[in-house]
């Protein structure tokens, strides 16, 4: 059922919002390291796939199991401590809190377990630097660039040292050249760090970064790795 030497698997995912099926039966793994993308036409599933892997929907039923552990054995309070030392997350747009500067955003995960504010704040800036926005790091999120905000923000995703990242259309309000530099520098990042990343998109060009990819269809997921 889990693929062998996966990290998250999910199999036979089933998730109904009123009668609407948003989840029919969805199968997903990704090993560490690895860059899935998962594709698929608006309103098939995909964010739903990665809200139920990440822990922050549950399904009504399926098996999610991240390192050798179900996350429907856990409470919720093991699955919030689990997403905030384990997880990364990088959203379309609005992610960051704008009272806070780039940097401060940056840190954010690092304080929020409990690192040091100047620690936090220097790993912050290494992370700047990789991602080549430690120009703007006293700027506030309201006053820089939508590329420089994802780059921001995938940074901060970065920043926590987590195993996963998930990221729902990174790119989907950017251009395509500041798009491509985005997913160039994510990618890049994540595999020198060993950091997998579930990658919902619909561009072609997007999931052209990644190792493979996993198209969902009503609710289904078709992962190769899961084809009998
Ligand atoms: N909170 C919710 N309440 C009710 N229905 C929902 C909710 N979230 C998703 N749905 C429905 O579940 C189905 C799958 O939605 P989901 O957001 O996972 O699709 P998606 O593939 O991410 O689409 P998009 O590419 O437009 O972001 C859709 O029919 C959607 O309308
Ligand atoms: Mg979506």
């Amino acid at each position: 059922m889990t693929p062998a030497g996966s990290l998250l698997a999910a199999h036979d995912l089933r998730k109904t919002y009123g009668s609407t099926p948003a989840l029919d039966g969805a199968s997903f793994s990704v090993h560490p390291g690895e860059v899935v993308a998962v594709m698929g036409p608006s309103g098939s599933g995909k964010s739903t796939l990665l809200h139920c892997l990440a822990g922050i929907i549950t399904p009504d039923s399926g098996t999610i199991t991240y390192d050798g552990r179900k996350l429907s054995a856990m409470s919720d309070a093991e699955r919030s401590a689990l997403r905030r030392s384990d997880f990364g997350f990088v959203f379309q747009f609005g992610q960051l809190v704008p009272e806070l500067t780039c940097v401060e955003n940056v840190a954010l995960p690092l304080r929020l377990n409990g690192t040091r504010r100047k620690d936090a704040e220097r790993t912050a800036r290494t992370w700047m630097e990789r991602l080549e926005v430690e120009d703007i790091a006293s700027k506030r999120p309201g006053e820089v660039s939508g590329g420089q905000g994802q780059r921001v923000a995938v940074a901060r995703a970065l920043a926590g040292s987590p195993k996963v990242i998930f990221a729902d259309e990174p790119t989907g309000a950017l251009d395509s050249l500041n798009g491509e530099r985005v997913m160039q520098l994510l990618t890049e990042a994540a595999r020198s760090a060993n950091v997998a990343v579930v990658l919902v998109t619909h561009e072609a060009r997007v999931a052209a970064y990644s190792d493979r990819d996993v198209t969902v269809r009503d609710g289904r997921a078709r992962d190769l790795e899961h084809a009998a």
